[in-house]
């Protein structure tokens, strides 16, 4: 398939990329490298052998949208374009409303417009809010709520597909609700390299564990868990890539607007994180226990059984793994890429 892929120099897009061109794709990425760098098209060419096409542009920016694809005949879109970080929604909910909702809007108008109606979304478990316990593991089905104006932002788009899906069968949707994705690729070329001092918890702790930060912080050890710590879906950034291929395969026989889960349907509490991630360091990791951080639900995991019904997918590598391959593009590269 010909795809384009919006976001795709980003970490999710950029490890998305590697796993279509393993699979025979061909594929265009359309990015305004506002929270990455082109430095991750060079990583991904090292390890495939082949380099996308790179449109630097705003998926909002309609003349850049219809012109690209006036140009050039596409067989899908996986939109990974967006900002993410929660925190920086609520001191910015204007910039958030504008980058992801204006923007997508954009992007659906020109999709229709050109005949493309094949859409593989990138949402999130945000979109289930801070899951009621007797709701877990949660189904795609199970209640949605938005805590932050990120949040909002992949609800309020979830509605805008389903209700374009309802009202014009040529549409083929599938809404990709991530848990946690962590880790690197296997090679250490390509992984997660945020701005400034990291909110989730794996880059904090690759950030402690070479040194740039003191220690990590382990918010709350009183929560209702085997441990005491908050328990999290953590799925690896190559199986999340590689689901992403396997709802390609599907997608255009998969009329309407699909909500699937991408987890390992797997509670990982983070004191366990930590420990497989001591194991993967070979030392102990810098820590100590803080007060809760407010919002945080005590348990999120997802039950996984959609993503293997109907795209034959489920998650490969466990939390050791994702531990040794975050370790081990950390290590090779403690500023991550270091060209943004
Ligand atoms: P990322 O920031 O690394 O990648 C997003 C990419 O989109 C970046 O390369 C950025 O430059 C680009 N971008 C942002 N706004 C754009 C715009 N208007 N036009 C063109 N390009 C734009 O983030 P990621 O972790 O790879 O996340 C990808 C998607 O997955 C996002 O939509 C995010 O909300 C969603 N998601 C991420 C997580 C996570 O924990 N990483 C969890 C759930 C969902
Ligand atoms: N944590 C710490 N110390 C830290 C950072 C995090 O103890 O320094 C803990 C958190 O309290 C939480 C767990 O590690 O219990 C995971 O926290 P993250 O911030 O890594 O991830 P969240 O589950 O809070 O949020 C992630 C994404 C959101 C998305 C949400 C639901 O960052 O974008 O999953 O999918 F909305």
């Amino acid at each position: 398939m010909n795809i384009l892929i919006t976001g795709g120099a980003g970490y999710i897009g950029s490890h998305t990329c590697v796993a279509a061109y393993a699979a025979g794709h061909t594929m265009t990425i359309l990015d305004d490298l506002s929270n990455s760098s082109p430095e991750s098209l060079n990583r991904i060419e090292t390890i495939s052998g082949k380099r996308p096409r790179l449109v630097v542009g705003d998926i909002g920016d309609r003349s850049v949208v219809r012109s690209l694809l006036d140009s050039e005949t596409f067989d899908a879109v996986i939109h990974f374009a967006g900002f993410k970080a929660v925190g920086e929604s609520v001191a910015k909910p204007w910039e958030y409303y504008q980058n992801n909702i204006a923007g997508t809007l954009v992007l659906l108008d020109e999709m229709r417009k050109h005949g493309l109606y094949n859409l593989v979304f990138s949402s999130s478990a945000t979109v289930y809010g801070n899951p009621d316990p007797k709701n877990l593991p949660l189904r795609e089905d199970a209640p949605l709520a938005a805590v932050s104006p990120y949040g909002q932002t992949k609800l309020w788009l979830e509605d805008i597909m389903r209700a374009m899906a309802a009202a014009d069968p040529n549409w083929h949707i599938l809404l990709l609700r991530y848990f946690n994705p962590v880790g690197a690729h296997e090679s250490g070329l390509m992984g997660e390299d945020p701005n400034g001092i990291p909110n989730n918890l794996m880059p904090y702790i690759t950030q402690v564990a070479i040194g740039r930060l003191k220690e990590l912080t382990i918010f709350g050890n009183d929560y209702p868990t085997r441990d005491g710590t908050c328990i999290r879906d953590y799925i690896h950034v190559c199986d999340l890539a590689e689901g992403h291929i396997a709802a390609l395969r599907r997608v255009a026989e998969l009329p309407g607007c699909t909500p699937v889960n991408l987890g390992s349907g797997n509670g990982v509490s983070v004191a366990e994180l930590v420990t497989s991630f001591e194991k993967a360091l070979g030392r102990p990791l810098p820590h100590r226990y803080g007060p809760r951080r407010p919002g945080d639900a005590a348990a999120c995991y997802a039950d996984a059984s959609r993503a293997l019904e109907l795209f034959g997918w489920k998650t490969k590598r466990n939390a050791d793994d994702m531990c040794r391959d975050a370790w081990n593009w950390q290590s090779k590269n403690p500023q991550g890429y270091h060209t943004k």
